[in-house]
């Protein structure tokens, strides 16, 4: 599974041209930097004592009795400890006398806006909370959340969160298939959503593939509606219940309970090698822990005068850990935007920074490099010169994006960090700490304090300088997933079993002269697209639902705009025209966004007679990715039938994607 380093691609390589370009903190952001020159050290020294005091900056009603219990592959944190996330997100705050501060400024798209106060946002998840109680939630109850980016999404895992229910935040843009499996893999019993969002200047609709989703079998009692657009929505009375009229009527009363350190947060679905998705099951207090700790430090966050945006949804562990948990916990007044960024013009975005005057921006690769594209003009045109600190995630950033987020977004005065991690991880493991560690464009630099990680070969031995590999975690670390939901097994393998005892990544990486870090994509068998994973596996059998579709290979390509396209290769079934080409493929595409969702498009679909695999029938995705990267195809030597290649290149151009 853990694939060949073959694959990376020696484009990654000419990046090191800017191995020799460094860019030291300022001694103005080193003197006033949250973190401190001596961190490294300090950590190093004694890594447990290093975690216990950065626990110690949460509310626990109970202190825990051991720091870690190590079984490898599973890990628990803060033994013995009582922690309520809400409470540490919200309570703790007002209860210090931060009642009136701004939690979040919410940007809706269509421009309406609301400011909500910590004080404000607290009443609301306790009102929510109630409203959960009533409709029958328990502690450890799985709670689906499918909704657009509005303040409620954020209101709802917390009032999850409080009541010690699990919540399985399922992104908004996933279609009813895709839901239901998350609803029926986690056992879901409510699921709150909302009438719909708006997107690209128009509303869209949510509630429908809700409706569709609970078509299946599951054991979801209610669905608990937000109205955002008010647009006309199918309404089950035995069922279905409008969020204002459950939560408005409720006490706004609650004392949250103390619930175990080890108390499942949440469930958090991702793509991995095989087509299910994996139900990524996070707990409390080492997650807490380390995603405030890592918000404090990496973003350097002043509560008291920064405004920070993080642009992700809260569908993806971004928005888990650096819009709600590790920010709130530290009392950060944010903003959220629901919208598209060239809605109602492309300078929207910027507009935003200029009003809400955001001084911490966390955005990903494929945005910055789309703005790139549109031009200088769109943020010439409004006033940054509120921004200090830049932040990147979600996939490798090429220098030439770093050196244009550093620029134009950033006029050279603000440090950039790049942040490596996953859905596993829960935190930030790897990315430099503005004013302490200097960064290279296009380098996440190095480990965290308190992270181990190394860049291995193939018999698990550290490659050393200037040489590429596998990147491990080879400790432990407090935010680390407990495990797969319901897949022991599953977990041991995918993550533990490639390296005795270290975890795999499932990324390259390569450690340049100086030992920094340049992460070089998935070796696996998992795209990114546009920071976000999808496995080719799952795309594969989308198509191979069809009835067209008798064979697919689905591969990820270079994409200048996305990081990877998904270009797939497809056999048709006895029978079917091939000559039915260009509508097929369109016909295939909106399969695959009805199966999984629009984010799983194929850009490029290749009818092909063959697909090239070895005489062990295994499909060689090497050579197919070649043809998607117009390249001269590598070596086929060990291909059953050489021909094949020669016949899918030949094909090469026969059906290109519209959108
Ligand atoms: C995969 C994890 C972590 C939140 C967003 C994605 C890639 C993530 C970086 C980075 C290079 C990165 C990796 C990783 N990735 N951040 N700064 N540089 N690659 O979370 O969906 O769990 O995906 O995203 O390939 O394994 P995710």
């Amino acid at each position: 599974m853990a694939g060949n380093l073959e694959y990376m691609s020696s484009e990654s390589f000419e990046n090191l041209s800017y191995e020799d370009r460094t860019f030291a903190p300022t001694a103005e952001f080193a003197a006033n930097a949250n973190a401190k020159s001596d961190i490294y050290e300090l950590a190093k020294r004694d890594p447990v004592a290093f975690w216990e005091a950065q626990a110690n900056n949460l509310h626990w009603d109970k202190k825990w009795d051991q720091v870690i219990d190590w079984q490898l592959p599973f890990a628990k944190w803060f033994i013995g400890g009582k922690i309520n996330a809400s409470y540490n997100c919200l309570d703790k705050h007002v209860l210090e006398g931060r009642g009136s501060r701004v939690a979040f400024h919410f940007e809706g798209e269509p421009g309406d806006t609301r400011t909500i106060t910590y004080g404000q946002l607290l009443t609301q998840v306790k009102k929510t909370t109630n409203a959960l109680i009533e409709l029958g939630v328990k502690q450890g109850d799985r709670i689906a959340i499918y909704m657009p980016m509005i303040p409620e999404a954020v209101i709802a895992m917390l009032a999850c969160a409080r009541l010690g229910a699990m919540h399985s935040v399922v992104f908004g843009g996933f279609s009813a298939d895709s839901l239901l499996a998350r609803i029926q893999d986690a056992d879901a019993t409510l699921v709150i959503t909302a009438d719909g969002g708006y997107r690209k200047g128009a509303p869209f609709a949510l509630k429908p593939a809700v409706d569709e989703a609970l078509k299946g079998k599951t054991k979801v009692k209610n669905v608990l509606v937000v109205k955002r657009t008010g647009q006309p929505t199918e309404f089950d009375s035995g069922r279905d219940i409008w969020w204002h009229e459950i939560v408005d009527r409720q006490s706004d009363q609650h004392e949250a309970q103390f619930f175990d350190s080890e108390q499942g947060l949440f469930i958090l679905y991702t793509s991995g090698t095989t087509a299910k998705p994996k139900g990524i099951y996070h707990t409390t207090g080492g997650y807490l822990t380390q995603a405030s700790f890592t918000h404090r430090i990496v973003f350097d966050l002043k509560p008291e005068s920064d405004i920070y945006w993080c642009t992700a949804d809260v569908g993806w562990i971004t928005g888990h850990s650096y819009v709600v948990y590790g920010p709130l916990i530290n009392g950060a007044t944010q903003v959220i935007y629901e919208g598209t960024p060239d809605t109602p013009s492309k300078s929207r975005m910027f507009e935003i920074i200029q009003k809400y005057k955001v001084t911490i921006l966390y955005t990903a690769p494929t945005l910055i490099r789309t703005w790139m594209k549109w031009g200088d003009e769109f943020p010439n045109s409004c006033n940054l010169s509120s921004l200090r600190v830049l932040g990147s995630v979600g996939e490798p950033i090429n220098p030439e994006a770093w050196m244009w987020y550093r620029e134009v977004i950033g006029s050279n005065r603000c440090p950039i960090v790049d942040t490596w991690w996953q859905t596993e991880t829960g935190a930030i493991m790897i990315s430099p700490l503005p004013g302490v560690t200097a960064t290279k464009p296009g380098s996440a630099m190095k480990p965290l304090p308190g992270i181990s990680a190394e860049v291995v070969d193939d018999e698990a031995k550290a490659v050393g300088n200037g040489r590429g590999g596998y990147l491990v975690l080879t400790h432990p670390w407090p935010s680390m997933m407990r495990g797969i939901w319901g897949e022991p097994e599953r977990y041991k393998e995918t993550y533990w079993s490639r390296f005795n005892g270290l975890y795999f990544a499932g990324d390259g990486a390569k450690l340049d002269k100086d030992g920094a870090i340049w992460l070089l994509g998935r070796v696996d068998d998992v795209m990114n697209v546009s920071g976000h994973r999808i496995s080719t596996t799952e795309v594969e059998s989308a198509l191979v639902s069809h009835e067209a579709i008798a064979e697919a290979a689905v591969v990820g390509a270079n994409d200048e705009m996305t990081g990877q396209g998904i270009v797939a290769f497809v056999i048709l079934r006895g029978g079917i025209e091939s000559a039915s080409g260009e509508q097929l493929v369109k016909q295939l595409r909106d399969h695959v966004a009805k199966e999984i969702g629009p984010i799983a498009k194929p850009r490029q679909i290749m009818v092909v007679a063959e697909l090239p695999k070895t005489r062990s029938g295994k499909i060689m995705r090497r050579l197919l990715r070649d043809v998607a990267e117009n390249r001269a195809v590598g070596d086929s030597t060990t291909l059953a039938d050489p021909n094949v290649m020669k016949l899918i290149s030949e094909g090469l151009n026969s059906a290109k994607s519209e959108d």
